[in-house]
């Protein structure tokens, strides 16, 4: 089939520049999700806390779940969530403020030396996203 039709031409046009302007206008979408990539030798230890503690709502590559916020996000950068604030949330849990996911439980399987492999490797996973 010849598809020379300039109606077609323009509805794909259409699409295409709806799906970029789509894009970038979710502000609070992460970006970047191609940073599941392996992490760095040294922030394995770190993901396979994340991953086996934390990634159940914060998602494998700290992308988010339903059940909780992606770390890809500004809200989570050094400045605004300092290394403290996520000692805190493993050790006391938080209580929904930022989202509507509702509470997050306290992570009695993480200690504080666990919290520090994984902060690391969310930093990475934010620098790779360019959240800071
Ligand atoms: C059962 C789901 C769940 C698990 C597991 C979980 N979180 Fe959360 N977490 C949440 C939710 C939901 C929020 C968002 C609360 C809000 O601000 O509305 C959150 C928020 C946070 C925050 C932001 C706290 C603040 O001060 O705003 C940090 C930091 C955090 N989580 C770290 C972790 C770490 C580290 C782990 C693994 C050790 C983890 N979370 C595991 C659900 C979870």
């Amino acid at each position: 089939m010849k598809s020379s039709s300039p109606i077609l031409w323009v509805s794909l046009v259409v699409v295409i520049l709806g799906a970029i302007s789509g894009c970038s206008q979710h502000e609070g979408e992460p970006k970047g999700t191609a940073t599941v990539a392996s992490a760095p030798v040294e922030l394995r230890e770190g993901e396979q806390k994340f991953n086996a503690n934390c990634s159940l709502c914060h998602g494998i590559g700290g992308v988010g779940t339903t059940q909780g916020p992606s770390f890809l996000h500004k809200v989570y950068e050094p400045n605004h969530h300092g290394d403290e604030a996520f000692q805190r949330a493993a050790a006391n849990g938080v209580k929904a403020h930022h989202w509507q996911f509702g509470d997050m439980p306290k992570i009695d399987a993480v200690k504080p030396d666990d919290v520090d492999h994984i902060v690391k490797y969310i930093r990475w996973l934010q620098k790779q996203a360019g959240i800071f």
